[in-house]
């Protein structure tokens, strides 16, 4: 899947869809347009392989992403919406229950995104009280017949934290969570903007990303369904996280670097390491190395 951040207004679906990915997720899309951080604010860290960007959800708001969806009607593919809160916005909560509830019926899924270190205090929301009642919030606006709710979640998270999150996602039976948005921590880079402000992606995001699903993985006991972001350029490391607990993965930052062909290089290369490895279908892959 193409990870939320590329389409972030719906404007090329079918396009990024023809690239080869099996699902796209559209956002992260705010109740009102805005513009966003002062530029520049997106970094190629091209000695990492990554990248750096402190967007801060520029969008142009959910009617328009609306308006977008609704003229593609039935056609073929996967979409998820991504939900964000404004960034001067009064009731936070408010903000993703409407987003949950106009656009809900265009997508497949709806992303709970408390994980972006662009929007000041927004990650508060992944503490436990505030998280149980944005999720409250989320589930009662998106309907009795509206589409599963998945959580992203940041990779800079505390043990503690961990097993909170994973207690209210099955508590509030979330269809699955999203491991993870881009690290504000900074591994060692060899890059001149390093020092850059925001979230880092890419490669030195990868082993940071596979542990936190293994974290999750273990937490939820393998009850939810996980899927695995973070640093994947290539079949191997999807194969890996796959094989870790991930039952979707995506990417964004490693198009920048590999072109394209990725995704479709990616998912033929998967079918040739399921053979390799013995497994029929990749479902019977999903957490294999970390039995729980
Ligand atoms: C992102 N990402 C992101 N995530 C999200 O939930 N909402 C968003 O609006 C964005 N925006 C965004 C912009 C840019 C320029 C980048 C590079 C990333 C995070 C993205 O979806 C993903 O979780 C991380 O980038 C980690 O995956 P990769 O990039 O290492 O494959």
């Amino acid at each position: 899947g193409l990870a939320a951040g590329l389409d972030k207004n719906g404007r090329c679906i079918d396009g990024l869809g023809a690239m080869g990915f099996g699902f796209i997720e559209v956002g992260t899309v705010t109740p009102r347009p805005q513009p966003g951080n002062p530029k520049p604010r997106l970094f190629r860290l091209a000695e990492d392989r990554a990248v750096i960007n402190r967007m801060g959800f520029n969008n142009q708001g959910a009617e328009a992403a609306c308006a977008r969806l609704a003229t593609r009607g039935s056609r073929a593919g996967v979409v998820g919406v991504n939900l964000g809160a404004n960034k001067d916005a009064t009731d936070r909560i408010a903000d993703y229950a409407r987003g949950a509830e106009l656009l809900g019926r265009y997508a497949a899924y709806l992303v709970v995104n408390v994980s972006s270190p662009n929007t000041p205090g927004l990650r508060a929301l992944q503490d436990e009280g505030a998280l149980a009642a944005l999720l409250d919030g989320v589930l009662a606006a998106r309907g009795e017949n509206g589409p599963p709710v998945f959580l992203k979640v940041a990779p800079d998270l505390e043990p503690a934290d961990i097993s909170a999150i994973a207690r209210i996602a099955q508590e509030k039976r979330l269809g699955a969570l999203i491991v993870s948005n881009t690290t504000i921590t900074r591994p060692a880079l060899k890059s001149a903007r390093a020092g850059e402000a925001g979230g880092l992606s890419g490669a030195p995001l990868r082993d940071l990303a596979q542990a936190r699903l293994i974290d999750f993985r273990r937490a939820t006991g393998g009850e939810i369904p996980l899927v695995g972001v973070g640093g994947i350029a290539s079949a191997e490391h999807a194969w890996a996280r796959i094989r870790a607990g991930a039952s979707l993965v995506q990417l964004y930052s490693a198009l920048v670097y590999e072109g394209p062909g990725l995704a479709r290089a990616i998912t033929c290369g998967l079918e040739q390491l399921m053979k390799r490895d013995g497994f029929a279908t990749l479902a019977e892959a999903v957490g294999v190395d970390v039995p729980c």
